[in-house]
This record gives structure tokens, C-alpha cells and sequence, in this order.
């Protein structure tokens, strides 16, 4: 079973529209400077909410094979709740992965594991693939308690998945320490806590589940560690933050192959 790379680029609370219209024309351009082979990896930008609709404009109008994602979505279907954004209106804008349970909505809006499971299944019903984030502190790292402390982050959100739906969804290894800091897990950290996922949804579903499912490693990752991250038997791409704002580093983190 081959899975395909999947290099993604959260831009967290960055860019105003203008800007990410910019920076989507110089990742394409980048890409089609070293003659990018979008079947071998699949490039996608997550821009903030009030980013989507210009990206979407750029996406069809000039027919980039780059996709787009969300940050988050609301639980809710519609209705009186202020200030969330629903899966049904990010799938009419072309939106198709939603990161769910990113550590800093963990952190900063209290999201649980049943939380991020929900939106999951929103993300899901509504035919999208959610991005669902684990990670430990470094609290956790520094007790050697980081593959339990995921896995159990992974049983919460998992719950009442299907196994159909785990298949197609994306899990995003984020160690928290590693975000933003420069910190970069090793490469045998990284597949450390990536196997160790592949595994657990191999014992809570089968084989068959866990060979397709998507496994992806974030924090610190730049064009100069991609590779050896991305050599790991079961990382299969990258979540990138600060690294994906700027489309020459970006497209070379997507073209990590060279
Ligand atoms: P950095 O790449 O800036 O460390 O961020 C990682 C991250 O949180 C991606 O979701």
C-alpha cells in the first residue's frame, strides 16, 4: 500500500487576504519553476477563514492542482452560534481538509479529545478529510510518557469513527515543545510516536485501516530536515507553521525529493 505524501501549510492567524492571494501565486509559480509532479505529493495551504474564498478565486481561475483547508470548524450545523464557521459552508468553498484539535486550540479554547472527534465527524459527513492534531508538552517528553499520552489522545478522538472514515483522514504528530521553537524532533522521534499511532489504529480498527491512513509530523520542519523526517517508515508528510509563509521555502519543503 502506497500512501501519498502530503506536505500541508498552516498559516495560523497569518496573511490578510491579499497576502495569501500572493503567497498561493508564488507557491504555484515555485512549483511550476522546478516543474513540480503533483502526483507524487499532495501541496495544500491552510489559510485563515477569511482567507478561503480569495484563495479559492486564485485556485480555479488559474487551475492549480494546490489544495486548501480550514484551521478549524464548528461542531453545529447552523444557527445562534456567534462567531463559528460550519462544514458545510467551508465545502462550498472548495475546502477539502479541516485541521481539527491543533495543540493551540487545545490550549487556548479547552478543546477535548471528544471535541476534536466531533468535528472530525463534521468534517467528515460533509465529505471533507480532517487534519486531526496530537502532541505532547514537554512535561510529558521529559517523563518518556509521549506515546502513551498521544495514543490516548488518539482513542478519545477516534471514537466512534468508522473505519472506512479513519482510512481516508489525516493524523498530524505535533509535539508541542517542537512548534514554533525551532526544536525539531528527531526523525526517530518522529517515527517513534507516528509508528506507535499506526499500530494503535491497526489494534483499535485492522491492517488494512491503518496502512491507509495518513501520518503526518509537525513542528519546526524547513526545507534543510523535511527529508530525514520524511524518510521515516510511517511519517507520511508534514505540518508546517512558520515555514509554509513563505512560498520559495514552502515549495521546496513540498519538492523535498528534489
Ligand atoms: P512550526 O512549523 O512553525 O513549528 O508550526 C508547526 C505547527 O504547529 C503546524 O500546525
Amino acid at each position: 500500500m502506497t500512501r501519498t505524501p502530503l506536505l500541508a501549510g498552516n498559516w495560523k492567524m497569518n496573511l490578510n487576504h491579499l497576502e495569501a492571494i500572493a503567497l498561493v501565486e508564488g507557491l504555484a509559480a515555485e512549483l511550476r519553476d522546478v516543474d513540480f509532479d503533483y502526483s507524487k505529493a499532495d501541496v495544500v495551504v491552510i489559510p485563515p477563514f477569511t482567507d478561503i474564498r480569495s484563495v479559492q478565486t486564485v485556485v480555479e481561475s488559474e487551475e492549480l492542482k494546490i489544495a486548501y483547508g480550514a484551521q478549524d470548524v464548528s461542531v453545529h450545523e447552523s444557527g445562534a452560534y456567534t462567531g463559528e464557521v460550519s462544514a458545510s459552508m467551508l465545502s462550498q468553498l472548495g475546502v477539502s481538509y479541516i485541521v481539527v484539535g491543533h495543540s493551540e486550540r487545545r490550549e487556548y479554547h479547552n478543546e477535548s479529545d471528544q471535541l476534536v472527534g466531533k468535528k472530525a465527524q463534521v468534517a467528515l459527513a460533509a465529505g471533507m478529510i480532517p487534519i486531526i492534531c496530537c502532541g505532547e508538552g514537554l512535561d510529558v517528553r521529559k517523563a518518556g510518557k509521549q506515546v502513551e499520552h498521544v495514543l490516548a489522545q488518539i482513542d478519545g478522538a477516534l471514537e466512534g469513527i468508522s473505519a472506512a472514515d479513519v482510512a481516508k483522514s489525516v493524523i498530524a504528530y505535533e509535539p508541542i515543545w517542537a512548534i514554533g521553537t525551532g526544536e525539531v524532533a528527531t526523525p526517530e522521534d518522529a517515527q517513534e510516536v507516528c509508528g506507535a499511532i499506526r499500530e494503535q489504529v491497526a489494534k483499535l480498527y485492522d491492517q488494512q485501516t491503518a496502512e491507509a491512513v495518513r501520518i503526518l509530523y509537525g513542528g519546526s520542519v524547513k526545507s534543510s530536515n523535511v527529508a530525514e523526517i520524511m524518510a521515516k517508515p510511517d511519517v507520511d508528510g508534514a505540518l508546517v507553521g512558520g515555514a509554509s509563509l513563505k512560498a520559495d521555502e514552502f515549495s521546496k519543503i513540498a519538492n523535498f525529493e528534489g
